[in-house]
């Protein structure tokens, strides 16, 4: 049955009393009071917040308590909602159980005029979409699918930049907080030991000089197990789970990645944010230095990766040559 608006804001502001009084017991007279609500709504108040996979205890006679909150592995919208406050850009929060892609959600939205910042999050897709036409799997209700959009200063030849802003925060997340030792591919693939950690996909709309809106889309394999990997990607995909063999809280991931994310992405509207981006990517971009192989169309060239370009292309010089790629797969070879 759908929320109505009274019962969400119960919600929220039971959610907002809990954390901001952490592992207390708030007495029920403290809630109700806060709250401006009756004992019983805040008692279904408590229920709803459950269900989203919180752990907070009703304690009969004395009142309300949260419990550990990095425990929790769910995608909890209201603990979301709340975190979500102090980020620049991404504050509006869209939960589905099941889409068909989390990037359609968010282009049929910005078709509608929606503004920037709003995130759409799925447990599951049932046509997960990646680059050049793949399909992106992921083991529902385990990782963090979700897509944002943006309404960026950018040229169309540019969106490549906000996928390179994309894998700089997925990389910093994942190192920062969880020690993950995450290295990331150019453009935008984050690898732990040479396997998939999460893919990035970056689609935009407007006319030769301008953007109307992009659609940045990230697939995070968080809590994925060995056996929930298809067969034929256990050798090329792994997760952050079966990288430092915690359970993560996929709400904190997602918070955390979506500050970092809007760290980058605001750079963008400033003018020398771009070069500014570009600086930090290209020392943090693990491809830099190395040898690679790259496959554009039916083609494979091999050659030692050296910069990247002002629109986010990679320079590979073969034999004495350099060659752009704007666009392209590409593997690393060995480590020089
Ligand atoms: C790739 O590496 O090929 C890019 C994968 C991008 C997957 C994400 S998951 C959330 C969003 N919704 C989609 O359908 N795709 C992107």
């Amino acid at each position: 049955m759908a929320k109505t608006a009274s019962e969400e804001t119960s919600r929220t502001k039971l959610f907002e009393l809990l954390i901001e009084n952490p592992g207390e017991v708030v007495s029920s007279s403290r809630v109700t009071e806060r709250l401006s609500a009756s004992r019983q709504a805040v008692f279904k108040a408590a229920c709803a917040l459950r269900d989203e996979g919180l752990p907070v205890e009703s304690l009969p006679q004395k009142g309300y308590r949260l419990g550990n909150m990095e425990a929790v592995q769910a995608l909890a919208p209201t603990a979301i909602e709340y975190f979500l406050r102090g980020n620049p850009l991404f504050n509006k929060f869209l939960y589905f159980q099941d889409v068909d892609s989390t990037q359609s959600v968010i282009k049929s939205l910005a078709r509608q005029d929606a503004p920037a910042g709003i995130v759409a999050c799925a447990e599951a897709q049932n046509a997960g979409r990646g680059r050049r036409g793949r399909s992106w799997v992921g083991a529902s209700g385990k990782n963090i699918v979700f897509s944002v959009l943006l309404r960026p200063m950018l040229k169309p030849g540019e969106v490549q930049l906000l996928n390179l802003a994309a894998g700089l925060a997925v990389k910093e997340t994942m190192r920062a907080m969880y020690g993950i030792p995450a290295e990331l591919k150019w453009p935008n693939d984050i690898l732990c030991r040479g396997r998939k950690m999460c893919g990035i996909l970056s689609e935009a709309a407007g006319e030769p000089d301008r953007i109307y809106y992009a659609v940045t889309g990230i697939g995070v394999n968080v809590n994925m197990e060995p056996d929930d990997v298809p067969q034929e990607l256990r050798e090329i995909a792994t997760s952050a789970l079966v990288e430092s063999g915690r359970i993560l809280p996929r709400w904190r991931v997602l918070v955390t990645l979506l500050d970092n994310f809007a760290r980058y992405a605001k750079m963008l509207d400033t003018k020398s944010g771009g070069a500014e981006l570009l600086a930090v990517y290209r020392r943090e971009c693990d491809t830099l230095g190395k040898d690679v192989k790259v496959i554009q169309d039916d083609e494979i060239f091999t050659g030692r990766a050296t910069s990247v370009t002002r629109e986010g292309a990679l320079v590979v010089k073969i034999n004495s040559e350099e060659k752009i790629f704007a666009a392209a797969d590409v593997q690393h070879l060995r480590a020089v």
